[in-house]
């Protein structure tokens, strides 16, 4: 493996099952004797977790460029704090959401230009890009069950044409990015995680 290390995300619309996929990742990674972090967006660091409450937090009312310099505020922390260095020791980061979150719901879903999204993200992660992203993808509408179950926070909360909106918009970016971001369609959990680690074990047979 290069001396650098690695960074895996994981994305996806709201009930997509992309944290049990991640965690799932991580358990394959553990079996593989592989030496990882697992950070998750927004927060990871104390005063991210601070910044999390705020943004999830039903009560509040937010407009939108003050939502997008929060989760930049957010994401700012944890690259500085914990991202960077980690990658410089050579360790594999795996990330439950990532910069792809920001462009889909903030720049697709809220209609920030990309453009501003794009510049703040070079500024704030030059060596801390990711490597692989996986994109788990499901119609918003097939979604809106999984999300009925459980108390929702203030994004979870917006129509199914916002999350429609933040679909489109990651597909838009994959369409973009095909080197990095592989598109795997949502199955049942176990067949979603075997495609993930098929197109995995591609990724890192060419890596090494
Ligand atoms: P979280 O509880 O972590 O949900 P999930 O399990 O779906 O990841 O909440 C994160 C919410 O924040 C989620 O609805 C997506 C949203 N979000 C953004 O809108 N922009 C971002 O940059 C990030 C990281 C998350």
């Amino acid at each position: 493996m290069k001396k650098r290390g690695i960074i895996i995300s994981f994305e996806g619309i709201d009930g997509c099952g992309k944290s049990t996929q991640a965690k799932l990742f991580c358990k394959y990674l553990d079996k593989k004797g592989l030496d990882y972090v697992f950070l998750n967006e927004p927060g990871g660091t104390y005063t991210g977790e601070k910044i999390r409450k705020i943004l999830l937090d039903s009560k509040n009312n937010i407009c939108p460029l003050t939502e997008l310099f929060l989760y930049l505020a957010s994401r700012s922390q944890l690259v500085e704090e914990l991202i960077r260095p980690y990658i410089k020791k050579g360790k594999i980061v795996v990330l439950d959401r990532y910069i792809d979150s920001t462009t889909a719901y903030q720049g697709y879903g809220r209609g920030i230009p990309l453009k501003l999204i794009r510049y703040i993200h070079n500024l704030l992660l030059r060596d801390s890009l990711p490597d692989i992203t996986f994109l788990i993808d499901a119609p918003a509408k097939e979604l809106l069950s999984v999300l009925k179950n459980k108390k929702r926070d203030r994004i979870e909360k917006e129509s199914v044409e916002f999350q429609k909106k933040v679909r489109d918009g990651y597909l838009h970016i994959a369409r973009h990015e095909k080197k990095r971001i592989r598109v795997i369609k949502r199955k049942t959990v176990l067949l979603t995680h075997k495609e993930i680690i098929k197109k995995w074990e591609r990724f890192i047979d060419g890596y090494k």
